[in-house]
């Protein structure tokens, strides 16, 4: 079931769910267990990072007992290549917090067996105990993670060819559309639905169709957020433009 929570703006958001995490993160450390997360990427998630990077420099909180997996990379860039999502989650949050390298989990774009690099991505989730609060963006395709349709309820981590309309929404990053990568590596939607809690963010108009899509529509491959629907516990943050079509 998708649940809908309206904030004032984006930064309001941003600060709930970093207080949902931090919350989460400070009980289960206080009964020694870690705390696995999911972890997206895009300019949403943005105004969340600098909120948790505030919270660990300034309130104390510690990313120690922290185990994260990204849910993307593009296939074929390095980890240093200021596009991939390695560089982006280092830049904009991870060099910032105590959390232990180790802990860190993004797929390897640059990976030369990538489908046994997915299976082993999967496992490695499992062995870490599942993920506790998945953090996700959306596309305009109805993209979660870099599931474009048609994406089945029981997809799994694995490679995926990029919709031409995502390629050329992220151009912006690229500076060209040309330079954008064909493919890329994502977590699953059976990989997503696995996780126990699902927070969704999205801010601004350009995000209201799809939104209205992914909470409405009938649950299918071709538009899959719907697919979030089928988990128990999910919320879709939005600002006010983002949820004007519901
Ligand atoms: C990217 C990512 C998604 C993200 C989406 C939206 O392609 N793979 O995980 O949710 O696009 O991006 P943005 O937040 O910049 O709108």
């Amino acid at each position: 079931m998708i649940s809908t929570r309206l904030h004032p703006d984006k930064q309001s958001a941003a600060q709930a769910i970093a207080r949902e995490m931090a919350d989460l993160i400070r009980l289960r450390s206080e009964s020694g267990k870690a705390t696995v997360l999911g972890l997206a990427t895009g300019s949403t998630p943005l105004p969340l990072y600098a909120e948790l990077i505030r919270l660990h420099r300034e309130e104390g909180l510690s990313f120690r007992s922290v185990v994260t997996f990204n849910l993307d990379e593009y296939e074929g860039l390095a980890p240093a290549h200021p596009q991939s999502y390695r560089f982006f989650m280092e830049a904009n949050l991870f060099r910032h917090l105590d959390i232990p390298a180790a802990n860190i989990h993004v797929p390897d774009g640059l990976a030369a067996d990538a489908d046994g690099h997915c299976a082993a991505y999967e496992r490695a989730i499992r062995a870490a105990g599942g993920i506790d609060l998945q953090i996700l963006g959306i596309g305009r395709t109805g993209h979660i993670g870099f599931n474009e349709p048609p994406s089945p309820a029981d997809s799994r981590t694995r490679r995926v060819h990029l919709d031409e309309v995502t390629r050329q929404d992220n151009s912006v990053f690229f500076g060209d559309v040309a330079q954008v990568p064909h493919g890329a590596l994502t977590m699953g939607v059976a990989t997503i639905l696995e996780a126990r809690r699902v927070a969704l963010l999205a801010f601004g108009s350009a995000k209201a169709a799809i939104v209205a899509r992914a909470v409405k529509e009938t649950p299918s491959a071709d538009c899959p957020a719907t697919w979030l629907q089928r988990h128990p516990d999910c919320v879709f943050h939005l600002d006010a433009a983002a949820a004007e079509r519901l």
